[in-house]
């Protein structure tokens, strides 16, 4: 631990967010690598004249600001960490980031299955950090998850964060395309959920640079009209879950009038488009039959 004057820290930090970047993610920078909570930045202003602690001396700090500001590094891939939920994950850029919109799927797991003691039979295709399946099979712990993702790597760092986070054994890896490394669960699922690709081909090229020159293009990208992915696991979702089994999916902003349709034309029931908490659909769920 590095000691230094409050008063150094504090016009040290002014000057940080005087250069750019917004003030969330310069906290998380403080928080992860100099081991400084907003609260104990709280603490200490109100007393300019003691000493604090860092992890990480300030040249430091600022060389990863710095390389943050100028090349639009997510700061999340800089400090090879995320916090999502109750979850603390390692990422690398062979992970999407899991998105704070996406937290919100859990809840609608929790709101369909209210018992946490179910032993439910659960598979989630793209798992990618592992964040949705990870807090899932937390959640429940008497139930048996199945993961899978295309990217080797991303279903390693997965691994690592589900042994990270959990003494439980209820959660597997699985590569393969979608629901093909599933081929023993058939019929046996009481839900499936996914965050798939779904951002259309022209909407792609514009996405900002912190997204497009970082994160997987294999992660973000859905096809000419982004429901490529979502056609596919809707089309064979019905071969693998339970009778009366739910599909959970994450969709763009735009698509959920259309992933409901398809939905309705491959036999599903109780479908239904749930808002995130900015009011959009971001979220299409429905029963097989
Ligand atoms: C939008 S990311 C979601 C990651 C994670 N579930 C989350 O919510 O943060 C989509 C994931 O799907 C995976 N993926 C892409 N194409 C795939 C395919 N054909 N089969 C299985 N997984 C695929 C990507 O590697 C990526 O990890």
């Amino acid at each position: 631990m590095l000691g230094i004057s409050v008063k150094e820290f504090l016009l040290w930090k002014r000057k940080q967010l005087s250069k750019g970047g917004d003030k969330q993610t310069f906290a998380v920078l403080l928080d992860c690598m100099g081991g400084l909570s907003s609260s104990d930045i709280n603490l200490i202003t109100i007393n300019p004249q003691g000493i604090l602690h860092l992890k990480k001396n300030l040249e430091y700090l600022e060389s990863v600001w710095d390389d943050h500001l100028l090349r639009s590094c997510p700061i999340q891939y800089l400090l090879g960490i995320t916090f999502w939920r109750d979850l603390k994950l390692k990422v690398t850029n062979k992970v999407l980031i899991p998105r704070p919109e996406t937290e919100l799927i859990v809840d609608i797991v929790f709101n369909i299955f209210r018992r946490k003691s179910e032993k439910l039979f659960f598979a989630e295709l793209g798992t990618g950090s592992g964040a949705i399946s990870i807090a899932l099979a937390l959640a429940y712990p008497l139930s048996e998850g199945a993961a899978t993702d295309i990217n080797k790597d991303a279903l390693e760092i997965a691994t690592k964060n589900y042994l990270n986070s959990s003494t439980q054994s209820n959660l597997k890896f699985y590569c393969g395309n979608w629901w093909s490394p599933l081929e023993n669960f058939k019929g046996k699922l009481d839900f499936a959920i996914s965050n798939p690709p779904y951002i259309p081909k022209d909407t792609y090229e514009k996405l900002p640079k912190e997204v497009k020159n970082f994160e997987p293009k294999v992660a973000l990208l859905g096809g000419e009209d982004g429901l490529k992915h979502i056609r596919e696991i809707i089309q064979k979702a019905p071969l693998y879950l339970k009778e009366k089994g739910w599909l959970i999916l994450e969709n763009h902003f735009d698509q959920g009038e259309k992933v409901k349709q398809l939905l309705i034309k491959n036999k599903f029931t109780s479908i239904e488009i749930v808002k995130d908490l900015s009011g959009i659909g971001r979220f299409t769920i429905g029963r097989y039959k």
